[in-house]
C-alpha cells in the first residue's frame, strides 16, 4: 500500500471517534518499532520527521526507510509528515521526497522560535495550502504557540504563559483563510519532557495545567462555521511516563523531576475533536532508558545491535500502549485509501 494522505486518515477518526499518534522518527529503529505495532494492532498511523531529523538521517536515507517501511507492512495505513516545518521551501521539499503530509508552523518565524504576525502565519500557511493541494499533499497549520524551547523549536514561552493560547474566535478566521486540513492548537503543551514549573512539597512534578475547555469552544466555534468534525492536532502530548524517567535515572541517567500530559486529558481531547496527538520525548525517553539497562547490566557488550535492539523493543511496546489508548488500534481496515492523485481532484473541485 503507498503512502496515505493525513486528510483521509483524520476524516476517517473523526467518524471513527479516535486520534492518530503521529510519531517522530530519526533512524530504523523507530521506523520498525513503529510500523511493527501498527502492523499487530491493525492501526493506521502517522509518521512524522522534524526538520533536525531530516538533517539528521541526510534526508535520502529517512525516504528510502520510508519506503522500505511500505514495502515491509503493504497492509498498514501510514501517512508521513513534515513535523514543524518552517518555510515554504522546506516544505516543498518535503513533498518533492514524497511526504504525504506538511505542517507549515507560521506561528513562529522560520528560525523557529521568534513567534510571528497573525498575518504571517495566514499568508505563509495559506501558500504551502495552495502549493500542497495541487499535489494532493495535506497540511497541518498552527495558531498559538507552544511553550517550552528546549529542543531547538519554539519560542521558549514559560509553561505558565497563557498570553499564547490558541484564541477560539482566531480558529475559525484561521482555517477559513488558509485552508488547512487540520490545525495545532496551542493549549498549554510544550515540547520535550519539562512541560510543568509545579512541584509537590516533595519535589515531584505536577501535570502541566491545560487549556482543555479550548478544545470544546474551537470545536464549537468551527462547527458553528461549517466546519464539523474539523481535525484538531495537539503537540507535545508526551505523557513522560513515570516509570521511564525512574528507569533513565536508575541506570545512571540524571533527568529532572519531569511530568508530561496524563492519558486522561488526551482522551478528553479525543472526544472533542483531536484526531492527530504529537509524541516524540516519550520515545526517547523509552530508548535510552533501554539502552542504559543495557549499557549499566552489561558493561562487557559493544555489539550496537545488543543496545539498539532492545531500545527498539522498548519503542514498540511504548507505541502500542498508546495506539490502544488513542483508540486507533483495530481501525486499519475501516478504510480504502484514496491516492494523492483522487485527493488532488478533490480539493480542485472544493476550489470552484
Ligand atoms: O518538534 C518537536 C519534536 O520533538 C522534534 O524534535 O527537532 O529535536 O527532532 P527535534
Ligand atoms: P513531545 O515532546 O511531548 O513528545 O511532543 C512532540 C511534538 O509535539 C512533536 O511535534
Ligand atoms: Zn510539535
Amino acid at each position: 500500500m503507498p503512502l496515505v494522505s493525513m486528510k483521509q486518515a483524520l476524516e476517517e477518526a473523526a467518524k471513527g471517534g479516535y486520534g492518530v499518534g503521529a510519531f517522530n522518527v530519526n533512524n530504523m529503529e523507530q521506523i520498525q518499532a513503529i510500523m511493527r505495532a501498527a502492523e499487530e494492532l491493525d492501526a493506521p498511523v502517522i509518521i512524522q520527521a522534524s526538520r533536525g531529523a531530516l538533517k539528521y538521517s541526510d534526508m535520502v536515507y529517512l525516504k528510502k526507510l520510508m519506503e522500505a517501511a511500505v514495502i515491509r507492512h503493504p497492509d498498514v495505513k501510514v501517512v508521513l509528515h513534515l513535523d514543524h516545518g518552517n518555510s515554504p521551501e522546506t516544505c516543498v521539499q518535503a513533498m518533492d521526497l514524497g511526504f504525504t503530509s506538511v505542517m507549515m508552523d507560521g506561528s513562529l518565524m522560520a528560525d523557529g522560535k521568534t513567534i510571528a504576525s497573525y498575518e504571517y502565519n495566514v499568508e505563509v500557511t495559506a501558500k504551502v495550502v495552495e502549493l500542497a493541494h495541487a499535489r494532493g499533499v495535506s497540511v497541518e497549520g498552527e495558531l498559538g504557540a507552544l511553550g517550552g524551547i528546549e529542543d531547538g523549536h519554539g519560542a521558549g514561552i514559560a509553561v505558565d504563559d497563557t498570553t499564547h493560547l490558541t484564541d477560539p474566535e482566531q480558529a475559525v478566521d484561521f482555517v477559513k483563510k488558509t485552508g488547512i486540513d487540520c490545525l495545532a492548537l496551542a493549549i498549554g503543551t510544550s515540547h520535550g519532557a519539562y512541560k510543568t514549573m509545579r512541584y509537590d512539597k516533595d519535589g515531584n512534578a505536577l501535570p502541566p495545567r491545560l487549556a482543555l475547555d479550548r478544545i470544546e469552544k474551537i470545536e464549537a466555534n468551527l462547527a458553528a462555521a461549517g466546519f464539523p468534525d474539523f481535525p484538531l492536532v495537539m503537540h507535545g502530548s508526551s505523557s513522560v511516563p513515570q516509570e521511564l524517567v525512574a528507569m533513565v535515572n536508575k541506570y545512571g541517567g540524571k533527568m529532572k523531576a519531569a511530568m508530561g500530559v496524563p492519558m486522561e486529558d488526551i482522551q478528553f481531547g479525543i472526544k472533542r475533536g483531536v484526531r492527530k496527538i504529537n509524541v516524540d520525548t516519550d520515545g526517547r525517553i523509552a530508548m535510552t532508558a533501554a539502552v542504559r539497562k543495557v549499557f549499566m547490566e552489561t558493561p562487557e557488550k559493544f555489539d550496537p545491535r545488543d543496545w539498539l535492539g532492545p531500545a527498539r523493543e522498548a519503542l514498540y511496546e511504548l507505541i502500542k500502549g498508546k495506539m490502544i489508548d488513542f483508540g486507533q488500534a483495530g481501525h486499519g481496515k475501516d478504510y480504502e485509501p484514496r491516492s494523492l492523485e483522487q485527493i488532488k481532484a478533490e480539493y480542485a473541485a472544493q476550489k470552484k
